[in-house]
């Protein structure tokens, strides 16, 4: 009976080890909370209420700790005044990547491969910046165009006001112009004419913004791991239908597909990946591109709209500088920014959150308004592209729509927490508003 218990013990012991249950605080780290559940620790009370749960953690260990999160151990820092010097610490200490891999591997199926980030800071230095920049810009005002001005008859018309949700309409529409702008268009001549090819780009992009938004919505559960099996299978599903939508076949069979997305693909292919490892990168591109600017086009919109609240007017101009994250509840009261490095260890890997409370006292530090693309190590290289997409929508809004909230009087929806720490913010509920054309 000993031996057998040792034996199955043996046996176990590395998978126990996987489920984190040997780990220990050590000297000099912060207070470690595994939770009872092995390996999913504390995930489902941190989904339930992120907020809450913070607060109980912080209010048991102080302002930093470690908790175990589905298989991933997770520091939280809420003492703002030691952001700087933390995300001021060297590459080597600091290491995006390796929670990177695992994270990206669980979502979008892609296995990261020695040179990745190279490439991805090559093709973005050369054409997420300067003149590559301009002609990115460029290709995303064509699209944008395209989607904006189809249907929307004219002032003259009988019924000319449409009605949509500010946050659907603004969401979709810079999606699928962003999407288009960097994965191409379909070409004239395959379609017989320069209309019959917008039209395509049009429903083509609408069907890939509605398959998208339905894994945007499954994407916080499926990264931390705990999505119900119905749920995990649609989840699949929408995998395999974005590999397929991105694919390098599809992609090659386009016009205009930007030099970002081409350069990244030739790249990998001169490494000899495999091509359905390619398309799988694709998805992440899809995804690191497309997934943050659609829902940041919202708050502009709700900014611009006639008769916004004047309670949020003020916080709004001199708490938001930038035009990414613009969501009101934002400046309102707080901001949350989502920061994730792992920290090289010999063995265990921890990632590192940073959160702050925007409280009078720091909301005038610079750092703050630099946040929302991230900072130090892993900083997001689309920012120029993304600031330019939210004011070219923002802009043509404004010239070719007159637009307005459908109930004036209406709250502005709060921020849904279940999203915190994947990407931009989004509102519980939609806002409802008419817009017509103004020629
Ligand atoms: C408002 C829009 C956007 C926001 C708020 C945003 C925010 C961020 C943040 C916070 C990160 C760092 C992730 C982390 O540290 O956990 C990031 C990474 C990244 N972003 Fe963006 N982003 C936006 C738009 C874009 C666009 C338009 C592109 C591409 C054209 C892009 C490409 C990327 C890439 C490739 C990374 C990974 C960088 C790396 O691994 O070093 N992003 N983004």
């Amino acid at each position: 009976v000993l031996w057998y218990s040792v034996l199955t013990l043996l046996c176990f012991q590395p998978r126990l080890y996987v489920l984190g249950v040997f780990r220990k605080q050590r000297p000099g780290e912060p207070p470690l909370d595994k939770g009872l559940i092995p390996w999913l620790g504390h995930v489902l009370e941190f989904r339930r209420d992120t907020f809450k749960f913070l607060e109980r953690m912080r209010q048991k260990h102080g302002d930093v700790f470690t908790v175990q999160l589905g298989g991933f151990y997770f520091t939280f820092l809420q003492d703002p005044f030691s952001f700087g010097a933390f995300v001021k610490e060297s590459r080597e200490k600091l290491d995006f990547n390796s929670f990177a891999e695992q994270l990206v591997y669980r979502v979008f199926g892609y296995k990261a491969v020695e040179n990745d980030h190279h490439v991805l800071h090559n093709a973005s230095n050369k054409h997420l910046k300067g003149e590559g920049l301009e002609v990115m810009t460029q290709a995303m005002m064509s699209n944008l165009q395209n989607l904006m001005l189809h249907s929307v008859g004219s002032a003259t018309d009988q019924s000319p006001w449409k009605e949509d949700g500010l946050f659907m309409y603004s969401y979709n529409i810079v999606f699928r112009a962003g999407f288009l702008a960097l994965f191409g268009n379909v070409p004239h001549k395959s379609e017989g004419g320069e209309e019959k090819a917008k039209e395509k780009d049009r429903t083509h992009s609408e069907t890939l913004f509605y398959e998208f938004r339905k894994y945007d919505q499954l994407f916080p559960n499926l990264a931390y791991g705990v999505l119900p099996p119905k749920q995990k299978w649609e989840a699949d599903r929408l995998q395999s239908y974005f590999w397929d939508a991105v694919s390098v076949q599809n992609m090659k069979a386009k016009d205009n597909i930007s030099r970002w997305v081409w350069d990244m693909q030739q790249a990998k292919e001169e490494v000899g990946m495999d091509e359905s490892m390619i398309n799988k990168y694709m998805f992440v591109l899809l995804w690191a591109s497309q997934g943050n600017t659609g829902p940041s086009s919202f708050g502009p919109s709700l900014l611009l709209s006639p008769r916004l609240p004047q309670t949020y007017s003020g916080e709004m101009t001199d708490g938001c500088k930038g035009l990414s994250n613009l969501y009101p509840p934002h400046c309102e009261r707080f901001v949350i920014i989502q920061y994730t490095v792992t920290l090289s260890q010999k063995c265990e890997g921890n990632n590192y959150c940073l959160i702050s409370k925007i409280s009078p006292l720091h909301r005038s530090e610079q750092s703050y308004y630099n946040m929302p693309w991230g900072a130090g190590v892993s900083m997001c290289p689309g920012r120029f592209f993304a600031t330019n997409e939210l004011k070219q929508f923002v802009f043509l809004m404004l010239v070719y729509f007159e637009f307005e909230l459908k109930n004036p009087n209406e709250e502005i929806p709060e921020i849904d927490f279940r999203r915190w720490g994947f990407g931009s913010m989004q509102p519980i509920r939609d806002v409802q508003f008419r817009y017509r054309l103004r020629f």
